[in-house]
């Protein structure tokens, strides 16, 4: 099946959902300035949607990682650009598209774990639990979905649809 049908999460679903993580968030990060990572290209539209209601002081940073050719994981990660703060000493917080193998988030966590922060976590928009490959502890869910394969609100298929507002099911299976 390759139609882009009727939305799996609205535009309502996503955004009450991203409110209510922000708000978690803020209420963990109460007192503490936090510098937030933003991995893209997938977290485009769900880290700017979060982070401007979560209301703790934070710094903003990007990291540009792919571990996906023509939607099949590769095992390779490359990561494209770094992040530029230093983070030593800081309460760090990964934002995600989706996480599904893990094994693109294990990479850069254990990256940016080597560097020292005082705490590092992961917030991820979607979970997809049934296909990880890695142990990886995930503090922040959106949406804990079965084994589809997603597109919109910043995901894609070869990259196409990332600027649908919402998630659709692409194919039952990849
Ligand atoms: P992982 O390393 O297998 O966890 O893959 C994570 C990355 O694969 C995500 O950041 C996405 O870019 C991509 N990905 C995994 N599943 C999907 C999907 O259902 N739709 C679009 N991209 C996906």
């Amino acid at each position: 099946m390759m139609v882009i049908g009727k939305p799996f999460l609205t535009v309502e679903q996503i955004q009450n959902r991203v409110r209510e993580l922000a708000s978690k968030i803020s209420d963990d990060f109460s007192g503490k300035e936090i510098v937030a990572v933003g991995i893209l290209r997938g977290a485009f539209m769900f880290f700017p949607d979060i982070v401007r209601h979560i209301n703790v002081p934070m710094k903003i940073d990007f990291l540009i990682a792919s571990s996906y050719v023509k939607s099949q994981t590769t095992g390779k990660i490359a990561i494209f650009a770094d992040i530029r703060e230093d983070i030593k000493g800081k309460n760090v917080i990964l934002f995600e598209d989706i996480v599904d193998t893990g094994l693109t988030l294990k990479y850069i966590y254990d990256m940016l774990l080597s560097r020292e922060p005082a705490s590092l976590k992961i917030c991820t928009f979607l979970d997809k639990k049934a296909r990880r490959k890695v142990d990886l502890n995930i503090d922040y869910i959106g949406f804990d979905i079965p084994d589809h394969y997603v597109v919109g609100y910043g995901l894609d298929f070869e990259g196409r649809f990332r600027n649908l507002p919402y998630i659709s099911i692409f194919k039952e299976r990849i």
